[in-house]
């Protein structure tokens, strides 16, 4: 895990499984972390797909600490249905919250960022980097985001100190998204079994492997890294 002393990074989707490992090792490495969810919880109230909500937060921040090191994108919901079970508002609302969300985050967060140079983490997905039969309204997001996050990452090295953009691409994670997956099919055990057995290391990840990669592409020790998608799969998209 990577070194994040005096580092300050803001955290979409704290409450989930991923993002509260992500604000729990943020704060291991040494840093601040300003968990942020729909719910309020210990942090701070936002919802990703709401412009406002955006421009209150990162006004907050700079008038508290004038800067921000740090960036995870991790707020993000699954639907499951193929294709032609897939309707048009969810399919919208999926795009609004891991797409718009991610968009809106990079966008309004940047200038706070480049104050001093920062990095940033987006959650994507191996289903953005591969398809999914059925889950492809969330697949088309990720796939989204990982590309997002490259023309971010260009146009962040044009700064000095750079704003450096990366996103992680994890398979299958403990927690309640798969759980909801999972609970959306007529088997959700098989289900579990099967997206274990696809997993070459056959388990799911744990959403602490997840934070550890993130903290370290917070780190400084991460910096020559910028504009890649990084699986976190257990081996998933090495066949
Ligand atoms: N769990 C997995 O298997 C897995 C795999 C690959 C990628 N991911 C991605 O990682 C990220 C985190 O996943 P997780 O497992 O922690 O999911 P989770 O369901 O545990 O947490 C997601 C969090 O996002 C929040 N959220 C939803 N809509 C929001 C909105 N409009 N504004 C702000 N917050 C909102 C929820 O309240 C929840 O706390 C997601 O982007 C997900 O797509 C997860």
């Amino acid at each position: 895990m990577g070194d994040l002393k005096d580092k300050l990074v803001l955290v979409t989707g704290a409450a989930g499984a991923i993002g509260a490992a992500v604000v729990a090792a943020v704060r291991t490495a040494g840093g601040t972390a300003i968990a942020t969810d729909l719910k309020a919880g210990e942090g701070l109230n936002l919802d990703v797909t709401s412009e406002a909500d955006w421009q209150r937060v990162v006004a907050e921040l700079d008038k508290t600490h004038g800067r921000l090191d740090g960036l995870v994108n991790a707020a993000g919901i699954a639907a499951v249905g193929s294709i032609e079970k897939t309707d048009f508002a969810t399919w919208r609302r999926v795009q609004a919250i891991n797409l718009d969300g991610t968009f809106l985050g990079c966008k309004y967060a940047f200038p706070l960022l480049r104050k001093k140079g920062g990095s940033i983490v987006n959650l994507s997905s191996v289903l953005g980097l591969i398809g999914g039969a059925n889950l492809p309204a969330y697949s088309a997001s990720k796939g989204g985001v990982s590309l997002l996050s490259k023309s971010v990452a260009l146009h962040g090295a044009r700064y000095a100190p750079p704003v450096r953009c990366n996103a992680v691409c994890p398979a299958f994670i403990a927690g309640p998204m798969v759980d909801g997956i999972a609970s959306g099919t007529r088997n959700p055990q098989a289900i579990h079994q099967k997206l274990t057995q696809d997993i070459p290391l056959a388990r799911l990840g744990q959403p602490e492997e997840v934070a550890s990669l993130i903290a370290f592409l917070l780190s400084d020790e991460s910096s020559f890294i910028t504009g890649a998608d990084l699986p976190i799969d257990g081996g998933l998209t090495a066949r």
